[in-house]
């Protein structure tokens, strides 16, 4: 059965209030569409928690900060709505950009402390971006709960505070990252990879995976991220924008391993973006 798709924030709101008028309880999973495995794990995870299923497609141009990726961003509803007929969702919510950003909208959530640095840093006004959509669509929705991946972990950790902070009834949920079978994080972006560099791609993941190794098993934090970064390069990466050690929860530096932490890195490929992280633990 294909799920109503709905471009109206007042149609939503009319299937919500019957909902909850049922007692249903309410998941949301938040997307920007070009939908992968990874998100389709993220929509499996709703269904198990949850009574109703929405599912949201929405390019937010607010967290772009750079107008030629917005502009590439892969906009395929038709095949998005396709991939989600088999879990049969309550509801796909693809708003009108006027339902989220009405004329004259003036406000923006801003999360302090867990977007600092990483691409936070690399991606000036991403983290603002994404917290004000996020904040819309909890609001919108109502939902009682939501799913993230961990793939994006400083997104999963920003959302996190932002509900905790802001007293949003909600429980955010997190999902491992889902991989091709060669390590390659699932990602939207990876559909403009071009052959060439979708063979080198995995490199990525291999040198996170190694490097999280040797700090488990104490080796030097900085002498092993030095390595892995060159080993990344070697491979056929044009740059490595960060690689680093952070403790998890918090995303503090971390410079030696003491407690659990979270390998991140972020490194481009052919001009594509690619990001992933891994967790270290010692021992
Ligand atoms: O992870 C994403 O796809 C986006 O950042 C999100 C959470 C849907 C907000 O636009």
């Amino acid at each position: 059965m294909t799920a109503p798709i709905l471009r109206k924030l007042a149609d939503l709101r009319a299937l919500t209030r019957e909902w909850r008028g049922n007692g249903d309880r309410i998941a949301v999973v938040p997307t920007m569409g070009a939908l992968h495995e990874g998100h389709l794990s993220l929509v499996q995870a709703a269904k198990a928690a949850a009574d109703r299923v929405i599912v949201t497609i929405f390019v937010n141009p607010r967290q772009f900060n750079n107008p030629e990726d917005l502009a590439n961003y892969p906009r395929t509803e038709e095949s998005d709505a396709a991939k989600l007929a088999p879990f049969a969702v309550d509801a796909i919510y693809v708003p009108d950009p006027d339902q989220v950003y009405p004329e004259g909208f003036s406000t923006t959530v801003s999360v302090a402390g867990v977007s600092a640095g990483l691409c936070g840093a690399h991606r000036p006004g991403h983290f603002d971006g994404v917290a004000t959509v996020v904040t819309k669509l909890f609001l919108q929705t109502q939902a009682d709960c939501a799913f993230f991946g961990e793939k994006d972990y400083q997104q999963l950790l920003v959302v996190k505070r932002l509900v905790r902070d802001l007293d949003i009834p909600i429980e955010v949920v997190a999902c491992p990252t889902v991989r091709e079978g060669d390590g390659l994080a699932l990602s939207s972006r990876n559909l403009r990879l071009s052959a060439a560099a979708r063979a080198k791609a995995p490199a990525l993941y291999t040198a996170l995976t190694s490097a999280a190794d040797a700090i488990g098993r104490g080796e030097d934090v900085a002498a092993t991220l030095e390595t892995a970064r060159k080993v990344i390069l070697a491979a056929g990466y044009a740059e490595v924008e960060y690689l680093e050690l952070r403790a998890e929860g918090s995303l503090a530096p971390v410079a030696s391993l003491s407690g659990p932490a979270r390998l991140l890195v972020a490194a481009s490929l052919d001009d594509i973006r690619l990001i992933d992280n891994v967790p270290v633990r010692a021992g």
